[in-house]
Formats: structure tokens, sequence, C-alpha cells
């Protein structure tokens, strides 16, 4: 025993951060992409970053289902605090919008079944110009966990680039020191984008829950897909280091905000599914459209992004306008693998896109086949083998999103089955544009299917 503790801690010293937190990818809500840093409470009494905006949220994440299908955070952003410390060096939430304090705010979240989340920022300065941590790790670190706060993003405005190393573990180790559980989100490879080659994401898994990495994201398509293709790009040095309790963060959801429509949404939360990211939503929850809810609260898909093995999903085929990603979840077990595969269309001018996927193509080469399930449109399609396609007509900046259980090890239990004939099948999104251009079954075009 004497000879194991040593060994435990050099253990767990050389494999760093196993604070035992986000062992699935983190879910909840924050503020910065609708309400940004909007302080003006008099012009904005429902729209600026005051207590009542979180608990409002709170509220909704409650009522609304949310916290039920996962989504349990509440997460302040930026512009929360007064412009200075208190005579103790202490940080201060404004007086005037944040009248009970955090740990009464905290409290409020706790009480429903929520976590609490809070912004700091490693630098003099946050990117909002309010007092950054810089030379108050510890005091800092100490009073969120008084303030019983249970996840901090950390970002990196206003600090020298050189310092990200330093910074970011120093923050982690008082972080620990508190004994309190704190989630911990770093911006610290975010600040790098200009030298790939100073980011280690190993280093920063051995320190960090979950870290965004690349520009922030705003509610518009062009900004969806410069972050997809950003990770595209980057798929071989972000797969290997992403999983339970290291997550990369492709930044917010910004589903429910004008500028994005059913289809860009069913897009985000289709690519950021497959990639078991974060689901943090900023958008306004009191007002949101409830076809936008349908795909915030789509189960199938959320059980893929929260699938235990935690694997990011590759991009393994792609053209101009579309993206074919596949990921594999549980049930696994040796080479019998289940996966979830997903077409994303890039282009949101052009028409639909028609493609053919034929199975064995994307990996799904198990002889016995697969249950498939089509995520969006709510429909099994039954057993396929690797030598049979799916046809699918993607909408533009739409897409397409199955899971194929492996039949092999998978007996599905009380699944829906449909007709070959039944030509009135009616999808979720009938209303919308995104309505699925598939007036019948036979537009999943298949050979050689095997009925359950
Ligand atoms: C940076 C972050 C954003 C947000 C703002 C706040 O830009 O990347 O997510 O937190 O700061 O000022």
């Amino acid at each position: 025993m004497r000879l194991l503790l040593p060994l435990i801690l050099l253990v767990i010293g050389v494999y760093g951060l196993d604070n035992g937190l986000g062992r699935t990818p983190p879910m909840g809500w924050m503020s910065w992409t609708a309400f940004y840093c909007e302080i003006d409470c008099q012009k904005h009494p429902t729209g600026c970053i005051n207590e009542q905006l979180y608990k409002d949220m709170a509220d909704q994440l409650v009522s609304g289902g949310y916290d039920k299908l996962g989504y349990k955070s509440v997460h302040i952003d930026d512009c929360w605090s007064e412009m200075e410390r208190d005579s103790n060096g202490v940080l201060v939430a404004n007086k005037t919008r944040f009248p009970s304090g955090m740990k009464t705010l905290a409290k409020y979240m706790h009480d429903r079944g929520l976590k609490f989340g809070i912004y700091e920022d490693y630098g003099t300065k946050t990117c909002g110009g309010y007092p950054g941590s810089y030379k108050h790790e510890r005091t800092d670190a100490q009073t969120f966990a008084a303030w019983d706060v249970d996840y901090l993003k950390l970002d990196g405005c206003n600090i020298d680039q050189a310092m990200m190393p330093i910074g970011y573990p120093l923050f982690e180790k008082e972080l620990n020191a508190t004994g309190r559980p704190i989630m911990y989100s770093c911006s610290w490879p975010a600040y790098l984008i200009d030298h790939p080659e100073l980011v280690n994401y190993h280093l920063i898994g051995k320190y960090c829950n979950t870290w965004r990495n690349f520009d922030d994201i705003n509610s518009s398509w062009k900004s969806i897909i410069s972050i997809i293709s950003y990770y595209d790009k980057n798929q071989d040095k972000h797969i290997p280091t992403h999983g339970p309790g290291r997550w990369h963060d492709p930044d917010m959801l910004v589903i429910g905000n004008k500028g994005i429509t059913l289809d860009m949404s069913i897009s985000q939360f289709t690519v950021w599914c497959i990639w078991s990211a974060p689901l943090i939503m900023s958008n306004d929850l009191r007002i949101i459209g409830d076809e936008f809810k349908g795909v915030l609260q789509n189960k199938e898909a959320i059980r893929i992004n929260q699938d235990p093995l935690g694997i990011m999903g590759r991009l393994i085929k792609n053209s101009t306008d579309i993206a074919t990603y596949v990921k594999q979840i549980t049930p696994s077990k040796g080479d019998k693998k289940s996966f979830a595969f997903a077409l994303l269309n890039r282009n949101e001018k052009k028409g639909y896109e028609r493609v053919e996927i034929l199975l064995s193509a994307i990996g799904l080469t198990d002889p016995a086949g697969y249950y498939i399930h089509d995520i969006w449109a709510h429909v099994d399609l039954g057993l396929l083998r690797p030598s049979d396609s799916i046809i699918v007509n993607i909408a533009p900046a739409g897409s397409s999103f199955f899971r194929a259980d492996v039949a092999s090890i998978h007996q599905p239990i009380g699944r829906r089955r449909y007709k070959l004939d039944n030509s009135n099948v009616v999808y979720e999104f009938e209303k919308s544009q995104a309505q699925f251009e598939r007036p019948d079954l036979s537009d999943y075009l298949r050979t050689n299917r095997v009925p359950f």
C-alpha cells in the first residue's frame, strides 16, 4: 500500500485531469450568442445580462422538458461583474443587475436540479473589458467554489499567447484545490489559431474537460459552415484527442435564432451530435418555435451525441456540396460495431441533392446487417445488408441522419415496421420548409431488403 499510493499519485499526475466530470458531452444553455454583452436593462428589460435572464432560462429548461433530455446547466457568459474587484481583490457580481448575488443564483439552479456555470478570462481583462483573473487565480477559484459554481468557461483575451500553457494548468490546479468539482472549459487553443504547432490537444486534455479551438459562432449559415470546415480539416488531430472527460467544443448551438432556418438547425444539430460535441444552446427559450424545439429535443440525435463511447465522427467522403460522416456507437463488441452516419448538404442555394448510400461503402460491412433508423424522419428502415443502399434527397443546407445497430449483437424490441406500399407516411416536419422530400417510402430505394 505504501508503494501503491505514490504510484497512484504518479499516474494521476501523468494522465492529468481526472475530476470525473464530463463523461458525456456537456448540455445546457449559455447567454453569449443570443444576448451578448447587452447590459442596458432599461432599454432591454427581458434581453439583458441580469439575474432574471438566467432564472427565466432555468425555468424554461424545466418547464419545456429540456432538463429531462440532458440540458442541465445554465451558463453565465461575459459582462456579469462589477468593473472593479472589492477591497480584498474579490470579484463582485454587478450590484444592479445581479442584486441577489451569484450564490443565490446558483441556489436557484440547484433547487431545480440544474447546474450553474460562470465565465471568466485568464487575462488581465475579459474580452468585454471586465476584470480578468490574471494574478488572482487562487482568489477567483475559491470565489467560484464558494458561490457553488459547477462549470467555469475560462476565456483567453488580454494575455500573451505564451502564457496559455502556464495559466490554464495553473487555474486547473487552483480549481482542484478548492475541493469542489467544477467542470473546466478552456479557450486555450482558440487563442493559438495562428500557431497550430503550439496546440497539443493531448496536453490540453490533461487539464481541461472541454475547450474552444476556433472562432466564435454567430447565427448564420456561413459561421456554422466555417466551423464545420475547420473541424473537417483538423479531424486527424481532433478525433484521437476527443472522448469522455475531454471534449473539443465547436461552440454554441444557434438553433431557434433569426437567420437560422429549420434545415440549418437540423444540420447543426446533426453534425454536433455526430461529433459528440457539447450541446450548449444560445437562443431565447421563452419564444422559440416548436419546430426548432423539436430539433433540439430529438431523443435519437441526443442519444448519438451522448453515446458512452464518446467518439467524434469522421468525415469519410466529401464532394463539392455533400459531406458524409460516420461515428461508431454502442452497442459494439470487438469487430461487431454499430454506427451513426450523416450526410450534410453544405450548399444552401442549390436545390435538393439526391444521394445514394451503399452501406458497405461507408464501412458498414458486417454480413449480418444493421437495423437502420432515420433519425429526422423517425422511421425504422428495418434490417439492411452491406450490399443494400439508401437513397436520400437532402434539402439545401439540410442533413440526413441515421443510426445503424449491428444486427449480430442487437435484438430490436418492439420496433415499428412499415409497409412498402404505405404511401402515407407523415413526417415530423411536414409543414416546414424542412419538409422531407420523401412523399412515400419508395424514396428509400433499397435492394435486397430483408424483413424483420
Ligand atoms: C470570446 C468568447 C465568446 C464569449 C466572448 C465574451 O469572444 O469566445 O464565446 O465568451 O468572448 O466576451
